[in-house]
């Protein structure tokens, strides 16, 4: 197996030789490659090649299907950042503020294009089980981000709801891009569902951590501080504290106006509540459960480690 830095490398260097058309598109494609090549984990496409190689398949015959996952993932951004009026993404301005939302939506249209033509590359026998996959996840992901924004209006937002939200918009794309890598390598349709299993459970961790970062992450390795308080988003933070003694002093302070009283006042609650641990406890929760998924897989063990290490460094990411 590789390492998690010489995944990225390949898939990098893949992407750097798409060869976008230029020309009198380069409206419609420079946006495509500066969102590419803005840096962005790769976890996605890693999942897929991981997984594929786990399973003691080639790595370049999932390579395709990889890219697309990572260009699909990177259209949902662009969009999101409308939907999140987000100026910045991974430190940089993003498609949005640098090009404008026409841009960001059209430019974004043209990556899942782009992205289901690389699906189409799967082999012959596996294509169809790809696209299904691909095709049912993509509609899954929209169906989350719809309701991450009916969520912002709504007071009444449960913690189970919460969670299917964020296994739609954010963990099922984690799993179908481990459970292609598992189709791609010919594995049986359990082993697949497990580490499809594997990656759902490391997305919900995931997005716990994203939820967390939003408050306590570094705004110079990513995302400005506060946007979900400011959007009213439903997070985890957001429900613990909604749900807990101090339920009346957060409603308080969601309630100021000014946008950095706001993000204060909510932040001193959290802090209040040790929200950063409860995360920390959730995040690790939903990393055992996507290694136990992993443990009952049907792969070598020597090649299970990496699956181990990957869910592990997640509560340790700071962007
Ligand atoms: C950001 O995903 C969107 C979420 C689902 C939280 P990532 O944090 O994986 O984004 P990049 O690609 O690494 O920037
Ligand atoms: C993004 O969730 C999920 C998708 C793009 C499908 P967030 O809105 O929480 O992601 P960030 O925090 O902007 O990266
Ligand atoms: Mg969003
Ligand atoms: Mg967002
Ligand atoms: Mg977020």
């Amino acid at each position: 197996m590789l390492t998690s830095k010489e995944y990225s490398d390949y898939i990098n260097g893949a992407i750097k030789s798409l060869n976008l058309p230029g020309g009198k598109l380069a409206g419609l494609y420079s946006p495509i490659s500066y969102a590419l090549a803005t840096g962005g984990k790769r976890l996605r496409p890693m999942l897929t090649l991981m997984t594929c190689e786990a399973f003691g398949h080639p790595v370049e015959e999932a390579l395709p299907m990889a890219l697309g996952i990572e260009i699909f993932h990177n259209f949902t951004l662009l969009h999101d950042d409308v939907m999140d009026n987000s100026d910045i993404r991974r430190g940089r301005p993003s498609v949005m503020a640098k090009y404008g939302v026409n841009t960001a939506i059209l430019s974004g249209d043209t990556m899942l294009s782009l992205a289901t033509g690389l699906m189409l590359k799967a082999p012959a026998a596996t294509m169809p089980a790809v696209m299904e996959c691909f095709n049912s996840t993509a509609i899954e992901v929209y169906e989350g981000q719809q309701l991450d924004i009916d969520f912002e209006n709504r007071n009444d937002v449960s913690l189970s709801e919460y969670l299917e939200m964020i296994r739609l918009k954010t963990s099922v794309l984690l799993g179908c891009a481990a459970k292609i890598g598992a189709i791609i390598a010919g594995a049986s349709d359990n082993d697949a569902d497990l580490l499809y299993r594997y990656a759902e459970c490391l997305g919900l961790a995931f997005q716990i951590q994203d939820d967390m970062l939003d408050v306590y992450g570094n705004p110079e390795f990513g995302k400005p501080i506060g946007g979900d308080i400011l959007n009213d988003k439903k997070t985890f933070l957001m429900l613990s504290a909604m749900s807990s003694p101090k339920a009346a002093e957060m409603r308080a302070a969601m309630a100021q106006s000014d946008k950095s009283s706001k993000i204060k006042a909510v932040t001193e609650v959290y802090d209040a509540l040790n929200m950063r641990q409860l995360c920390s406890e959730a995040v690790e929760r939903y990393s055992l459960e996507a290694i136990s998924a992993i443990e009952k897989a049907n792969i070598p063990e020597e090649n299970k480690v990496c699956f181990r290490k990957l869910a592990y460094s997640l509560s340790e990411r700071q962007v």
